[in-house]
């Protein structure tokens, strides 16, 4: 969820500012690019450099940095619009108050106030603070104001008594991050299940029948719906590339058989199937159990149809699921993928073509959507990641937004 994000992290003057180094960390880890702003008495807790090292990227705490030769200006305005998300840990009880009262005197106020993205507040204070009417009005007031608050744990404090203000744990920070951005997105709850790689037909125990898929054309589109929000099985053929992210429910299969067998104990429970895997037409009548000798004679080898998996999934398709094909084509590319639409009655086939920069291997692709209605929507040469992005948009969350 938090790949990709621009974190504005801001840190306030409480013993608790020296879990940011850890939230820090945790953010750049969940591939956050991540920039943080102090107050000048967080400067007290922890250090600008600490901070700096962790994020990659320099720490403000002032608009005009008085010891700068360079006598730079840090534009609040900049750092507000730049966020995707603010973050504010710790939160202390002084700095609850500015934000409520829009007092402006200091950076991270100041970046506060011009930040047009969601802002996350996570509070740190004693427990008598914290349960202040003040505070807790405080606490209100910004949640009415649209902002969230990460509330506070309970434990030992620094002052040394026990109960509830302690800032929230990293990791705590972190998921509760990562479950509000996944809240707000478009294939939140949706099922998606998406095939990929080659298939390899076993001749005898060493040879097979395979072809060139690497897999990327579908791990990226795995990922991508991931990123808004699906929860994703991806049934993955050999010698293929494997996601990044472990939330990807990864089944691994050699064969067409097998990827059948997968893919159809699947497709009930998804809204959206996606077929990239380059499956293999014909598999050897018989399986050699030993290695075939060479002999000076020519070697025959019978071939039997596999099943076609998409079209098995078309004929068995409920109105309320979304099924998209591949279709790989070498001529008359989007008159052959009409075909295949609908003879597989899908409800979108993707054309691509192979050359070095497309189909099989390469990390680039150019593909055309085709759903037999409309005009067929060009995707020019892109990365296989922003194709699959296009995809989604284009297919999967405009059909569920009943737009196509
Ligand atoms: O993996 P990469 O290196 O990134 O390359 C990506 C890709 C080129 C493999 C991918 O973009 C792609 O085009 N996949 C489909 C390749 C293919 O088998 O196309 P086809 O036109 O032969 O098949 C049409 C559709 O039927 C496909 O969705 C295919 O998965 C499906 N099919 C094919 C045969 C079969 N027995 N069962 C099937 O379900």
């Amino acid at each position: 969820m938090l790949s990709g994000k621009k974190v504005l992290l801001g840190v306030t003057g409480s013993i608790a500012a020296y879990k940011a180094s850890f939230l820090v960390r945790l953010l750049i880890k969940q591939g956050a690019e991540v920039r943080v702003i102090l107050t000048p008495s967080a400067r007290s807790f922890v250090t600008p450099l600490t901070l700096a090292t962790l994020s990659k990227n320099p720490v403000q705490w002032e608009y005009f940095g008085e010891n700068d030769p360079e006598g730079k200006w840090n534009n609040h305005v900049d750092f507000g619009l730049w966020a995707d998300l603010m973050l504010i840990a710790p939160a202390t009880a002084k700095t609850l108050s500015k934000l409520v009262s829009g007092n402006c005197d200091n950076l991270l106020m100041g970046c506060y106030l011009s930040a047009k993205c969601p802002v996350y507040i996570a509070p740190a204070m004693d427990l008598d603070m914290y349960q202040h009417p003040s505070t807790q009005h405080n606490l209100s007031q910004l949640k009415q104001f649209g902002n969230f608050v990460i509330p506070a744990g309970s434990g030992e404090l620094a002052s040394g008594l026990e109960g509830e203000g302690r800032m929230a744990e990293p990791e705590e920070i972190v998921s509760f991050l990562e479950e509000q951005l996944k809240q707000g997105l478009p294939l939140t709850g949706k099922k998606v299940l998406i095939n990929a790689g080659p298939t390899y037909e076993a001749i005898d125990p060493v040879r097979f029948i395979g072809n060139h898929s690497s897999g990327k054309m579908g791990v990226a589109l795995a990922e991508a719906a991931l990123n808004l929000g699906a929860e994703v099985e991806l049934v993955l053929g050999p010698n293929s590339v494997v996601p990044k992210s472990a939330s990807i429910k990864v089944s691994h299969v050699q064969s067409a058989l097998q990827m059948q067998e997968s893919v159809a104990a699947k497709f009930d429970n998804a809204d959206v199937t996606i077929l990239a895997a380059a499956i293999a037409d014909y598999r050897p009548a018989d399986f050699v159990d030993q290695k075939i000798k060479k002999t000076s004679a020519p070697l025959e080898i019978k071939l039997i149809e596999n099943p076609d998996i998409l079209a098995g999934l078309g004929a068995a398709k409920r109105s309320d699921q979304v099924l998209v094909g591949f279709a790989l084509e070498t001529q008359n590319g989007l008159e052959n993928a009409e075909k295949k639409l609908h003879k597989k009655n899908c409800d979108f086939i993707v054309l691509n073509s192979p050359s070095a920069n497309t189909g099989f291997g390469a990390n680039t692709n150019s593909v055309w959507i085709i759903d037999g209605k409309n005009e067929p929507i060009e995707i020019k040469l892109k990365s296989k990641i922003e194709v699959a992005k296009d995809i989604l948009q284009h297919i999967v969350y405009k059909r569920i937004a009943g737009s196509i």
